[in-house]
């Protein structure tokens, strides 16, 4: 067997009550860890994103610009980062969502898109789908073309996918 044929499901770690009881918690710190599946994990997520054609990716704080870095180097494309409020220096525009508890906030730099560029959204993990749905509010506020959003683990049990009115592309999911 080739490496090509590694089973990427097998270096996600899942670590219970993490980080509340009754939470699961997809650790990719394991897969990361090893070059070879970091490598073909990598290599699999850029080939899903290509027929996309984005001209930017936009990377989620902070899980986010694990996986958009290497994918933007690979496809020869530009990036962004969507960070948490007060990161971003010069004019931002800002984006609140609901949360269980409370809210959050993402930024963008204001000048970051130019109008009509089009923009896949990358995050390492789509779970109710709430930061992915403000993500791609915000980069429409900014004036992009949003034409997908990827990750690299979908949890299918929280419907999370149904909130996101783009592409939305998944390299491993779970049902539960
Ligand atoms: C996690 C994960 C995704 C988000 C997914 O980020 O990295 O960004 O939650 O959940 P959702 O689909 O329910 O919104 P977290 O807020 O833990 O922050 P981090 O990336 O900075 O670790
Ligand atoms: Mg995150």
């Amino acid at each position: 067997t080739g490496r090509q044929d590694i089973d990427l499901k097998d270096y996600i770690r899942h670590i219970p009550d993490f980080p509340k009881p009754g939470i699961l918690f997809y650790d990719i710190s394991t897969l990361m860890r090893n070059p070879d599946a970091w490598q073909i994990a990598m290599g699999r997520l850029t080939r899903q994103i290509a027929p996309l054609q984005p001209d930017l990716l936009a990377a989620v704080e902070s899980r986010g610009f694990l996986t958009a870095a290497p994918i933007a180097d690979r496809m020869g494309c530009g990036m962004l980062m969507l960070r948490k409020s007060g990161k971003l220096p010069g004019q931002t525009i800002a984006h609140t969502y609901d949360l269980e508890y409370g809210s959050d906030t993402l930024e963008i730099q204001a000048d970051a898109v130019k109008p009509g560029q089009r923009v896949v959204v990358m995050d390492d993990l789509l779970a109710t789908g709430g930061t992915l749905a403000a993500s791609i509010a915000l980069l429409r506020k900014a004036g992009a073309e949003v034409v997908g959003a990827s990750v690299l683990v979908e949890l299918t049990g929280l419907g999370g996918r149904d909130k996101l009115d783009t592409t939305v592309t998944s390299l491993l999911s779970y049902e539960d």
